[in-house]
């Protein structure tokens, strides 16, 4: 499929997605965040692929919703629009880990894009912020609840009041991404951690991707149950079979996804 606002390449079993709108440093517009949700769709549906890496350029992984875009929306707009409310729930509900590959500014939008991942790897060069409150308004797509719980109250609730940026340093001190790499190897690093993925599991891979996202949905206690009948199905998979046969025999494991 063809798109305008973004590129997907193949690598091995990795789908590599490139946010392109340069002209205005990747800001989400409808057009992209919809691109994004088809490219998705297609990547959890096709069997060659077992992960995915979303990126941006070395300038910025996205600089927010588009100012332009948004600024002469009224309340029932986005009220009855609930402004990419549809398209950030489009990406957390994807089955394949996606990693976030963040280089330059991943700011408003862009930063809750790249939360809403899996996971995030970002160059020495990315700033992460919410600047919403210098427009006069505050995040709306899941930023004020999940850089809460990355990074805590103090510095989420500093990050948006002031509107400050987080460098890449500070990112990694505080859990908000979990590698930090020199910016010209960003995506190849990410593309190598997404293939180290793949080698594993697919029924592994998802059921853990689950088990950790829940971990953002509900209790300590309704999650580690979660997590036990999650890790006691695995035991009626062949993978688990190969897996520690693999272990005892000390061979490589040869899984199947079955
Ligand atoms: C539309 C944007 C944009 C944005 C940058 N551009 N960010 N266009 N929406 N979010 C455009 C600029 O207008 C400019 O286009 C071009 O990209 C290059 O940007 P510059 O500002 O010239 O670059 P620079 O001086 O390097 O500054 C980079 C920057 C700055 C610090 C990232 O662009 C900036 O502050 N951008 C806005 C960040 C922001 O407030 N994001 C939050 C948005 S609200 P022209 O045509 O002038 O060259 C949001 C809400 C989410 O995200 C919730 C939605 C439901």
């Amino acid at each position: 499929m063809a798109y305008q606002t973004l590129t997907v390449e193949l690598d091995d079993y990795v789908a590599l997605i490139r946010l392109n709108r340069p002209d205005a440093l990747n800001a989400l517009n409808a057009q992209l965040l919809s691109e994004l949700g088809t490219a998705l769709n297609e990547a959890d549906r096709n069997e060659k692929i077992r992960c995915i890496v979303l990126t941006g350029s070395e300038k910025a992984f996205a600089a927010g919703a588009d100012i332009k875009e948004m600024s002469t929306k009224s309340f029932v707009d986005v009220y009855t629009s609930d402004l990419f409310g549809a398209e950030i729930d489009r990406i957390t509900a994807t089955r394949k880990p996606i990693i976030a590959a963040v280089s330059g500014y991943a700011l408003g939008g862009g930063c809750e894009l790249a939360m809403a991942c899996d996971f995030i790897i970002c160059a020495d060069n990315a700033k992460f912020g919410q600047p919403e409150i210098n427009l006069g308004v505050m995040a709306g797509i899941g930023g004020t609840q999940r850089l809460t719980r990355f990074v805590g109250k103090s510095k989420a609730m500093d990050m948006h009041l002031t509107g400050r940026f987080m460098d890449a340093a500070e990112a990694e001190r505080s859990g908000l991404v979990s590698r930090v790499v020199p910016a010209a190897r960003l995506v190849a690093e990410a593309v190598a951690v997404a293939k180290k993925i793949t080698e594993k599991s697919q029924v592994a891979v998802m059921a853990a991707k689950e088990a950790v996202n829940r971990a953002y949905e509900t209790t300590l206690r309704e999650g580690i149950l979660f997590e036990r009948r999650s890790f006691q199905a695995l035991f009626a998979t062949e993978d688990q079979k190969e897996g520690m046969a693999a272990f005892l025999e000390k061979r490589e494991p040869q899984f199947r996804d079955r």
